[in-house]
C-alpha cells in the first residue's frame, strides 16, 4: 500500500477517534507548499455536521497526530497543512527503490475488461488518427498493473462494403482470375493477386467509382453479399486481401509497441450475427418500419437526438450496429467480461449509445456491464484541420512516422551508426509520437507541431527519454547499488515528495481512464530531478553519506520514470 493511502487510512482512525465519524480522509496535494507538503480539508466539512468551528476540530486533530508529520499548522478557516518527517520518506522510499509496487494502490476487485482499439479497416491504409490506438495500448497496461484483467481485441473492420469494391476493382483488375467464377473446382493461389502497395491505391480508386457510377456500386454490392455468403472463390480472394493488409498494419502496431491478444475482425462476428438477431426478435423489442428492423432505444430524459438502433436496413444489409452487437455477443460467450471498453473516434459517439441501450435493454448483457465509449479527438495539422499530405492528401500513419523520423535522426549523435542508429531513430520517434499523443486529454483534437513534439526541451518524449538516459548512464558509471540516508538540501526533498505523490497520479489514471496525468508527471518530475542534476555533482559528492542518498535518489528516479514510460508504450535508450 502507498504511503498516501496508509497516511489516509491513519488520519481516518485518528479522527473518528476524536469523536468525529468519517469514512475517508483525504491527503491533498498542497497548493500552498510553504505552509506543508500535504493539506487536509475535512475540518471544514465536518463543521456544518457537528455544527462546531472548523478551527476547534481541526485543533482536535492536529493534537491527535503522532510524529511521522512535522510542521503541522492551521491556515485560513480550517485546512491542516502537515509534511511528512525526514524519517518517514527515508524509510518508505527506501523501499520503493526494490518495489515500484509500494507506489500503486491495487484495485481490490479486479475485473476483466474487454479494450477494443485499433480498428484498422482492412483494405485501407492506417491514417494518422490511427496514432491513437496508443491510447487503447496505455489504459490496457494500467489497468493490468493495477490488477484487472485486461483482453485486447483490435476489431478489424474486414467485412463491409469497403471489401465488396476492392474485390470489384480486382475484378476490373484482372477478370481471368478463377475466384469470380463460380463453377471453378480447383485450388487456388497460394499467393496473393495484389500487393499492399496495390490496395493503398484500390481503394481509394474504387471508392471514388463508386460514387460516379451505379451500376458498378451495385456490382460491389453484390460482391459482399457473395461474401457474406460464404462463396468460396470470392472468400479466397478475401482471404488473401485481409493477410496482406493485415500484415502491414500490423507491422505499424508493432512499430508503436501495441499488441493485441486477439486479432478478431468483423468478419468473426458473422456467425454471431443471426442468433444475435434472433435473440432480439425473441425478446420483442424490435420492429419493422419501413421494411428495415429497427428497435426504439429512445429515453425520457433524453434532451439529444436518438434515432432508432438499426439492426437490418430496408435493403437487406446489415447495419454496423448488429456487427457490434453480434460481437458482443461473441465477448460475452468467450470472455464473460465484467466492462468492454470502445477506444473509438469520438464522433462514433452516437452509434455506441445506441448498442449499449439495446444490449442493455434486450438483456444481451447484464445492467451492471460497465460499458464505456471513449471517444478520442481528431489529429490535425499545423493549420487547424485534419492534418493532411504537402499535396493535400490524407496523411497516412506512415507519412506521419516518416515526418516526424526524418526530423529525429538528424539529432542523434554522429557517433552512433549503422544499425545502433536505426535502433535509437526509431526508439525516440515512437517516443515522439506517444507522448504527444498521450499528453493532450483523450477528447480534445490537437495540432500535430512537429519542431514543437521532436525537441529536446519541454513537455516532449525525448526530453524524458533523454532524463532517463541520462540518469541510467550516470548509475552506471557510478555502479554501486545505495540507499537513501539523509536528505541533505531541499532539492533532494522535493524529489521525495514528488515521488510520494506518485500513487495518486497512477490511481487518478486508473479511475479516470486517462494517460494524461502520467505525462505530465513524468515532465514534473525530470524537471526538478535536472534542476537537482545542474545544482549537484553527484560523481565528486565527498561525504559519504550524501553521495550515497544521491545514486539512491537517482536509482529511484530512474526506475520510476522506467516504469512510467513502459506504461505509455515508451522504451528507453542507452545513448542518443
Ligand atoms: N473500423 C471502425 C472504423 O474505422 C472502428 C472500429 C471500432 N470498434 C468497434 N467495435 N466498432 O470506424
Amino acid at each position: 500500500m502507498s504511503l498516501i493511502k496508509k497516511t489516509e487510512n491513519y488520519l481516518c482512525d485518528v479522527i473518528n477517534a476524536c469523536g468525529y465519524e468519517v469514512e475517508i480522509v483525504k491527503l491533498e496535494k498542497s497548493k500552498m507548499p510553504e505552509y506543508g507538503q500535504y493539506q487536509i480539508n475535512i475540518a471544514m466539512q465536518l463543521a456544518k455536521k457537528y455544527s462546531t468551528s472548523p478551527q476547534e476540530i481541526a485543533s482536535r486533530i492536529v493534537d491527535s497526530l503522532d510524529n511521522r508529520f512535522t510542521n503541522v499548522n492551521i491556515q485560513g478557516p480550517g485546512f491542516i497543512n502537515v509534511s511528512f518527517s525526514d524519517e518517514v520518506l527515508l524509510t518508505e522510499l527506501n523501499e520503493g527503490i526494490e518495489d515500484f509496487n509500494i507506489f500503486v494502490d491495487h484495485t481490490e476487485n479486479p475485473k476483466t475488461i474487454v479494450l477494443d482499439y485499433g480498428g484498422a479497416n482492412i483494405a485501407k491504409e492506417l491514417h494518422v488518427g490511427h496514432l491513437r490506438c496508443n491510447i487503447g495500448e496505455a489504459v490496457r497496461r494500467i489497468i493490468t498493473l493495477f490488477g484487472d484483467k485486461a483482453i485486447s481485441d483490435v476489431h478489424w473492420g474486414d467485412w463491409g462494403t469497403p471489401l465488396g469494391l476492392v474485390i470489384r476493382e480486382i475484378q476490373e483488375m484482372y477478370p481471368d482470375l478463377p475466384y469470380f467464377d463460380v463453377s471453378y473446382e480447383g485450388e487456388y493461389s497460394k499467393t496473393s493477386p495484389v500487393t499492399n502497395e496495390e490496395l493503398a491505391v484500390i481503394y481509394p480508386r474504387a471508392s471514388k467509382r463508386k460514387k460516379e457510377d451505379e451500376v458498378y456500386a451495385n456490382e460491389a454490392k453484390l460482391l459482399t453479399e457473395r461474401l457474406q455468403k460464404g462463396e468460396r472463390g470470392i472468400r479466397a480472394l478475401w482471404q488473401h486481401i485481409v493477410n496482406v493488409s493485415k500484415e502491414d498494419s500490423k507491422r505499424v502496431y508493432d512499430f508503436l509497441n501495441c499488441s493485441f491478444d486477439y486479432s478478431y475482425g468483423e468478419s468473426d462476428a458473422d456467425p454471431y450475427v443471426e442468433p444475435v438477431l434472433d435473440f432480439f426478435k425473441e425478446k420483442g423489442v424490435t420492429q419493422l418500419s419501413e421494411g428495415a428492423l429497427i428497435m426504439h432505444v429512445k429515453e425520457e430524459c433524453d434532451t439529444k437526438e436518438m434515432p432508432p438502433l438499426m439492426f437490418v436496413r430496408s435493403d437487406g444489409a446489415v447495419s454496423y450496429a448488429t456487427t457490434d452487437l453480434a460481437t458482443i455477443m461473441q465477448r460475452m460467450q468467450d470472455f464473460k467480461p465484467d466492462g468492454i471498453w470502445y477506444f473509438v473516434d469520438e464522433r462514433q459517439n452516437l452509434h455506441f449509445e445506441q448498442v449499449f441501450r439495446g444490449a442493455k435493454k434486450s438483456g444481451l448483457v447484464p445492467e451492471t456491464m460497465d460499458f464505456r465509449f471513449l471517444g478520442f479527438g481528431t489529429i490535425n495539422g499545423p493549420d487547424g484541420k485534419p492534418f493532411k499530405t504537402r499535396d493535400g492528401g490524407i496523411m497516412s500513419l506512415k507519412e506521419l512516422i516518416k515526418l516526424v523520423r526524418d526530423k529525429i535522426e538528424p539529432k542523434i549523435k554522429e557517433d552512433i551508426v549503422g544499425k545502433e542508429r536505426e535502433d535509437v531513430a526509431n526508439k525516440l520517434t515512437v517516443a515522439t509520437l506517444k507522448y504527444s499523443d498521450l499528453l493532450p486529454s483523450r477528447k480534445t483534437d490537437y495540432i500535430f507541431d512537429v519542431d514543437k513534439f521532436t525537441s529536446f526541451e519541454g513537455k516532449t518524449g525525448i526530453y524524458i527519454v533523454y532524463t532517463t538516459m541520462r540518469i541510467h548512464s550516470l548509475l552506471t558509471k557510478l555502479g554501486r547499488k545505495e540507499s537513501l540516508a539523509c536528505i541533505p538540501n531541499n532539492e533532494t526533498r522535493d524529489i521525495l515528495v514528488k515521488l510520494t505523490e506518485l500513487p495518486k497520479v497512477l490511481t487518478s489514471a486508473y479511475q479516470e481512464i486517462t494517460t494524461n496525468y502520467i505525462c505530465e508527471y513524468l515532465y514534473e518530475l525530470c524537471s526538478i530531478y535536472n534542476k537537482f542534476y545542474a545544482n549537484y555533482n553527484i560523481a565528486k559528492e565527498e561525504c559519504m553519506e550524501i553521495q550515497s542518498t544521491y545514486i539512491a535518489l537517482s536509482q529511484l528516479v530512474y526506475n520510476t520514470l522506467r516504469h512510467l514510460l513502459n506504461l505509455l508504450g515508451i522504451e528507453e535508450v542507452e545513448k542518443m
